[in-house]
């Protein structure tokens, strides 16, 4: 399909080299690792869509639900012309909701890792909004400072980033802290964040979050072991493997992980692994914050705090940041 409908489209997307090199990497570690951002291939996605849908993940749900309720105090805070940047484009529903909200948005810029998933939704987010300059980025939007300066127009209003889904949980405080920082350059003059937050909440219910019965959490984390064996040079089985999320309450975090079923030696490319019987390979983590501890947080990295809200159980956050002058 021709793009006509995109100011731009930069393809920044890293090759099958770079997912072999950080496959070979992770599991060279103690404990044996696989970074998360390689859940995000069609099939991933798809699998992703369907956890959102469960009874047991109240996330997407109570973060539409919010979006809904505070879109006429976003407009308010926001104002006019706004330059909309999203890091890991994940529901188009969720942007919708956004530039529904939003006056006039001159400009909305998806940053995401899955190249035809965001092209599709960036070209009928650009369809239906004609008024709106709609251009994409195809990147890993941990790297945002990789972004072509010039790809993104210069207008009259600031840019709001918006980066929804508690995708955030998947970096540790401190990465968190440094990341947040690192998106002042790309937020620009009077630059603002919407981000949205999960909250910690009880343990059954976080650890049910994450163990859905359908079993979609379960094939999304299998995913990445499907990935390998299809897409690189790999003896790796992932019937030999399953699923294992839980709460770490100490951390404050879900953590994910694939347990090897019993001793096994894996090969990627030239490298071999041994995995002994119930070995774990660490593939995400989801941290859950303190209203408080997530402003702390936002202001160590220089944010003032300017609104939040939470539904009514105080399942999820939503918070308006400004960077701090
Ligand atoms: C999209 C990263 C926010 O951590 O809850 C869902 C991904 N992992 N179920 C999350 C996920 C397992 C999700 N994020």
């Amino acid at each position: 399909m021709p793009d006509t409908t995109l100011a731009f489209f930069v393809d920044l997307e890293p090759a099958v080299a770079d997912f072999q090199e950080s496959v070979i990497e992770g599991l060279s570690k103690t404990p044996k690792q696989l970074a998360c951002k390689f859940f995000y291939d069609e099939v991933g996605l798809d699998l992703f869509g369907k956890i959102c849908e469960t009874e047991e993940y109240y996330v997407t749900r109570t973060e539409l639900a919010l979006m809904r309720q505070i879109g006429p105090e976003l407009a308010e805070l926001a104002g006019p012309q706004r330059t909309v940047i999203e890091l890991g484009s994940g529901s188009d529903l969720k942007i919708r909701l956004l530039l529904d909200a939003l006056t006039a948005p001159a400009q909305y810029v998806p940053i995401d890792i899955s190249p035809a998933h965001l092209r599709a939704s960036a070209e009928a987010v650009a369809s239906d909004y004609p008024e709106t300059r709609v251009g994409a980025v195809c990147a890993d939007f941990t790297a945002p400072l990789s972004i072509p300066a010039d790809a993104i127009e210069v207008t009259d209003g600031a840019r709001l980033g918006y980066f929804p889904g508690s995708t955030i949980g998947n970096l540790t405080p401190m990465e968190a802290e440094s990341f947040l920082r690192g998106l002042h350059p790309l937020l620009g003059p009077n630059g603002a964040l919407l981000i949205g937050v999960d909250l910690r909440k009880d343990t059954g219910r976080l650890n049910r979050a994450y163990n859905d019965a359908a079993g979609y959490t379960a094939a999304f984390n299998l995913n990445i072991l499907h990935r390998i064996a299809g897409e690189l040079d790999s003896s790796i089985d992932p019937a030999v493997f399953e699923h294992y999320a839980f709460y770490n309450e100490a951390e404050g975090r879900i953590e994910m992980h694939l347990r090897s079923k019993h001793q096994q030696i894996i090969r990627v490319g030239e490298s071999r692994f041994e995995l002994v019987a119930d070995e774990l390979i660490h593939t995400e983590n989801s941290y859950k914050y303190s209203l408080d501890g997530f402003a702390a947080l936002a202001a160590s990295a220089g944010y003032r705090s300017v609104a939040r809200w939470t539904d009514a159980e105080d399942f999820f956050s939503i918070h308006y940041l400004t960077v701090a002058a």
